[in-house]
């Protein structure tokens, strides 16, 4: 007989079931509970595992080899599934949300706003940011730089989006709202979508915070449309973006990208710098190769762009932090029957892929969470199987925002460089926490002069 659902067809296919499903609840429990030790161990049952979130079924691909056949066919045989799908209400139809030939066309028509002249302009925003948030420092000070680096992030992004109209309201609109948004992702992913119509004090807060950050970013859209002049930034180049009929993007649309663009590029980098700053931090030797550095390529003067290829050490620290501090968990959906490896996936079912998962398996990562610059050394880094590292993801719906996340993250610890040292005060546990991104706990930090410290022998 020919299997006609879903659970049919899982029923026929050979996947392991991790262990540990409660009744029910299935994997709930653990996901939310420990997700970081959780998700890793799912490796050791095969390539590809089934969990359930409730009686929903869940495929979790945890090898390099199957990691690939799930990204790289990307929209053909896959669309995005549930993570980005509950974002639809809030985000509206922009690129993360989209798939197949509407994603290939959204994917085409936002290129302009990642050119190399546009990158080139944001790249100068992101190091007056650095410059404006460092200047009122004292040597010394203890500072919590997780909120420091969320905060950069925010104003990076903002000021990229809309260079000459972000006003403190219109930001701390938009950082409420993607704070809000992003807190409560995985909890949404895997509840039923009945609990968000509850009117609890949670969903309350988030529907406000939505509202206000709608109308903020609606009220920039039609200043930039009265005002219709290219001001270098992301909506300038959304405004001016054409399709092959000659038709431009709608209000609505715009809105949509702006949104997508504010969750996607806000958090993450944000999250990622705090890491930057603690792994340097934290490991002497490597905070004295990335200051050498710094003071030799830049000697004294601010970065640019161009100077990214020649901080090399800088280049290797951050794509190890990225390695070892990356996000926990994307989906895809199968659109028909689908083999990954050894076995068949259903069409219709949702499939886990986790960069972090992948990132500390000690079969593709030596001492996985030991931090080491060096093993993105050419002659190191040729070892790691294709599909292992991916802190951007791979093919179609691969990040877009790549090489502005790896631009911000060099030139905003090379303006810090060149003047501060940060270390982590004493005593203090910085945890790792779970969302869809995995973020510092706290992370106190004491700012030093570095012209002191050189005095002093310490770097
Ligand atoms: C360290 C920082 C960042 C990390 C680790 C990161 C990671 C990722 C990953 C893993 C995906 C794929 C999601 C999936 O498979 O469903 C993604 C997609 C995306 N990212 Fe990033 N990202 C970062 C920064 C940024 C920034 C700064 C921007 C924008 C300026 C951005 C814009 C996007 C967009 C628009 C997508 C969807 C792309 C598409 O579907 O075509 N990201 N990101």
């Amino acid at each position: 007989m020919t299997p006609r659902t879903a659970a049919d067809l899982m029923r026929r296919t050979a996947v392991p079931e991790v262990p540990g499903a409660w009744p029910l609840l299935g994997h709930i429990v653990p996901m939310l509970r420990r997700p970081l030790e959780f998700l890793p161990a799912t490796a050791e049952f095969g390539r590809v595992v089934q969990v359930r979130f409730g009686r929903m079924p869940v495929y979790v691909v945890t090898h390099p080899e199957a990691v690939r056949e799930l990204l790289v066919p990307g929209d053909i045989d896959f669309t995005r599934g549930r993570i980005f799908e509950k974002l639809v209400p809030a985000l509206g139809n922009g690129i993360a949300t989209v798939s197949g030939a509407e994603h290939r066309r959204q994917r085409r028509l936002l290129q302009p706003v990642f050119t190399r002249e546009r990158l080139t302009a944001y790249a100068s925003i992101m190091r007056e940011a650095a410059e404006e948030a460092t200047a009122s420092w004292q040597d010394g000070q203890r500072l919590a730089v997780d909120d420091v680096m969320n905060d950069l992030a925010l104003t990076a992004l903002t000021r990229s989006l809309f260079k000459f109209t972000a006003s403190s309201d219109t930001a701390e609109a938009i950082k409420d709202g993607m704070q809000q948004l992003t807190n409560g992702l995985l909890l949404r992913t895997v509840l039923p979508t009945s609990w968000e119509r509850i009117p609890s004090p949670g969903n309350i807060r988030f529907r406000r915070a939505m509202a206000r950050m709608h109308r903020a970013i609606d009220d920039v859209i039609s200043t930039y449309r009265t005002a219709g002049e290219d001001r270098g930034d992301v909506l300038s180049a959304l405004l001016a973006v054409r399709d092959t009929d000659g038709t431009g993007l709608s209000d609505e649309e715009i809105h949509a990208q702006v949104m997508t663009l504010a969750l996607t590029g806000i958090e993450a980098p944000g999250a990622a710098l705090g890491w930057v700053m603690y792994e340097i931090g934290r490991n002497p030797e490597v905070a004295v190769r990335v200051h050498d550095e710094i003071d030799t390529v830049l000697d004294g003067r601010p970065p640019h762009f161009d100077d990214l290829p020649d901080l090399s050490y800088l280049g290797r620290v951050i794509d190890e932090v990225l390695r070892l501090r990356t996000p926990l968990v994307f989906m895809r959906r199968a659109l028909s029957a689908v083999r990954i490896g050894e076995v068949t996936i259903p069409a219709g079912a949702e499939i886990v892929y986790s960069p972090y998962l992948m990132h500390h398996d000690a079969r593709w990562f030596h001492d996985p969470l030991r931090f080491d610059p060096d093993r993105w050394l050419p002659q190191n880094a040729r070892h790691i199987p294709k599909g292992a590292y991916i802190p951007f993801a791979a093919g179609a719906y691969q990040c877009i925002g790549k090489m502005f996340a790896t631009m911000e993250l060099a030139i905003v610890t090379a303006v810090l460089g060149a003047r501060w040292a940060l270390r982590p005060v004493p005593g203090v546990t910085v945890r790792e926490l779970a969302t869809a991104l995995v973020r510092p706990s706290q992370l106190p930090m004491t700012v030093h002069r570095r012209s002191d410290d050189l005095r002093s022998g310490r770097k």
